[in-house]
């Protein structure tokens, strides 16, 4: 089995990051979390403790985003993105835009040719969020970074990205750069009441959503909860009644 469809997440907008380094850790939260987010995220720490045996225990509860944020020569991306594309239960997998337009399209052409239609879904990763403008002047490139996002995110959707990974800050201009359709995944999402922690630009959940996002990954608010479960409820609850509201 290939790439899931965006559709199979039921639209649950919530992307819940395990940030787990044992298998155990894992199995205890895709079975209590199961049926009430979208999506699974298995980010570096999953995957640089456990390989590949993470996204087998996560495949077996749900579709996964696996957060590999890949960058390197075209040829390596491609390589890797038909490895994972191949993986069952992947249905979301990241490239970073800096590694440029011939890597992005490599990558995006390497997960159709394995998973055709139903391939999962590529998105890039504009810039890290936690690059300052410092750092931007530091490497001697001479353009604001508000302006150097939404450029990304036009140079992933040309070469084929679905989405981009985009901070909250950020999601009114790539949307408006991009249009309808092209995907937005926003990380730093707190409900209200909950620790920042290092997050240090976040929102809630109903701002994102409002801003133009398409899916929150949420991760402590969730996993470090007292009943993860009663959390996520809580956050749907949230998204619900703004919903109403507007
Ligand atoms: O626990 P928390 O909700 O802060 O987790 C957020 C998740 O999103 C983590 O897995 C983190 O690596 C990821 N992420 C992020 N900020 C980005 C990109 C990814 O927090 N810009």
């Amino acid at each position: 089995m290939f790439g899931i469809s965006i559709e199979s997440m039921n639209n649950n907008p919530i992307i819940v990051a395990l940030d787990a380094s044992t298998p155990g850790e894992i199995e205890f939260l895709c079975e209590q979390l199961s049926g009430h987010v979208g999506m699974f995220k298995l980010g570096f720490e999953s995957i640089y403790s456990m390989g590949s045996a993470a996204l087998d225990i996560v495949a077996t509860f749900g579709n996964v985003f696996y957060d590999c944020k890949l960058h390197d020569i075209p040829n390596t991306v491609a390589a890797a993105s038909r490895q994972i594309a191949g993986y069952r239960g992947v249905g979301m997998f990241n490239v970073h835009a800096l590694g440029g337009s011939d890597m992005m399209r490599a990558s995006v052409e390497a997960a159709t040719e394995v998973g055709g239609d139903s391939r999962p879904i590529v998105l890039a990763v504009t810039l890290l969020t936690s690059v300052e403008q410092n750092d931007l002047d530091a490497m001697g490139l001479s353009i604001s970074k508000t302006e150097l996002v939404p450029r990304l995110a036009v140079l992933a959707q040309e070469a084929g990205c679905d989405g981009v990974v985009a901070a909250v800050e950020d999601v009114a201009a790539v949307r408006k750069a991009t249009g309808k359709g092209f995907k937005i995944v926003t990380p730093g999402i707190r409900p209200a009441g909950s620790a920042a922690g290092d997050q240090k630009r976040i929102a809630t959940p109903s701002q994102a959503m409002d801003a133009g996002s398409d899916y929150l990954v949420i991760g402590r608010p969730i996993t470090q909860a007292e009943d993860p479960v009663v959390a996520a409820k809580g956050i749907l609850r949230e998204l619900e009644d703004s919903k109403v509201s507007n």
